[in-house]
């Protein structure tokens, strides 16, 4: 019998919603148990003779060297693809594309701008796709973040997270999970910046607030985070919101407003003095270094998940 035919359904992971509670559960219990054997040195490589295709249309150090990375540790092999390589930079269809990339690999994974463009290659593919980033979501960033938040201080339902800053695809990602997994995310954004709910992928108002005062927003937060003022593909916009969101900056007086106990995170790269104060994100509350390598284990779940289906061991 081909191989395939003992796969799991083909599954996509596009947006973080695209997943039930049951499966982000079971994806941070296997990012524990797949962390904790590589702290041992243990092998282990379930995805022998896997490929995973990476496409890359923006810049990237940790969505790539952590794919890259953890495919080798499982025992698969990664191909990293720039579209400005690829015949998909000289306007090639995203659905053709879709099609031939995988007939020759396991699993894609891609970053790209509008989120329409992944949606359409998912629809074409007969593998996994998996979005690492596009201008609307950055799923695998939140999966991280909140296998950290867990790792730190336990489950996440029912706590309070306060979002400062750019309402981009890492604070929608943060407003999807909240509505999946039962938190609250308390969002301020500058005036003109504001979450718009539709294209979060949001159902209800539920599990979000908004706040005009940054400073309220962070008022007995359990976790405070922040993202860069100009996302990737926004450039052009860097001097006026370089004005806009100069009062979006996370620092000490912000912290204080959370719990005394709060995190911070930030997805990173970050800048320091614009969105957080260097005290704040080299100072004892951050676990941004913690967060960036769970990017590792969470992903490595991930792939498990999308290729094998839902491993106990
Ligand atoms: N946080 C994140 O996705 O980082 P990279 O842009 O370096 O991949
Ligand atoms: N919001 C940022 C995240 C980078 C990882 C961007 O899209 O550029």
């Amino acid at each position: 019998m081909p191989a395939s035919h003992s796969n799991p359904p083909l599954r996509h992971f596009l947006q973080f919603k695209d997943f039930s509670p049951e499966v982000i559960a079971h994806l941070f219990e296997r990012s524990r148990v797949i962390k904790d054997r590589f702290k041992r040195f243990e092998r282990y490589m379930p995805l022998q003779d896997r490929t995973l295709v990476m496409i890359f249309e923006k810049q990237s150090t940790r969505t790539r060297l952590s794919f890259e990375a953890g495919m080798h540790q499982l025992g698969g092999a990664a191909i990293y693809l720039n579209t400005r390589d690829t015949q998909l930079g000289r306007g090639e269809p995203v659905e053709d594309a879709a099609q031939i990339i995988s007939r020759m690999c396991d699993c894609v994974m891609i970053r790209t701008f509008e989120q329409t463009i992944i949606d359409r290659f998912a629809e074409y593919s007969r593998v996994p796709v998996i979005n690492g980033l596009t201008n609307e979501y950055h799923p695998c960033q939140i999966l991280a973040d909140i296998f950290t938040f867990i790792e730190h201080r336990g489950d996440i339902r029912g706590k309070t997270v306060a979002w400062i800053g750019d309402s981009n695809n890492v604070c929608n990602t943060w407003l999807q999970a909240a509505e999946l997994l039962d938190f609250q995310v308390r969002v301020s954004t500058p005036p003109g910046y504001e979450v718009e709910p539709e294209r979060a992928g949001l159902h209800s108002s539920s599990h979000f607030q908004a706040f005009a005062d940054p400073m309220e927003a962070a008022k007995g937060a359990d976790l405070v985070t922040t993202d860069v003022w100009t996302s990737m593909g926004f450039e052009s916009e860097n001097e006026a919101r370089r004005r806009d969101f100069a009062d979006w900056c996370v620092d000490a007086e912000m912290m204080g407003q959370a719990k005394p106990n709060a995190l911070f995170m930030h997805c990173l790269p970050a800048h320091r003095g614009e969105e957080v104060s260097g005290e704040v994100i080299d100072g004892p509350q951050s676990v941004v270094w913690d967060e960036a390598e769970n990017r590792l284990h969470a992903q490595k779940a991930l792939l498990e998940y999308l290729l094998l289906g839902l491993v106990k061991d």
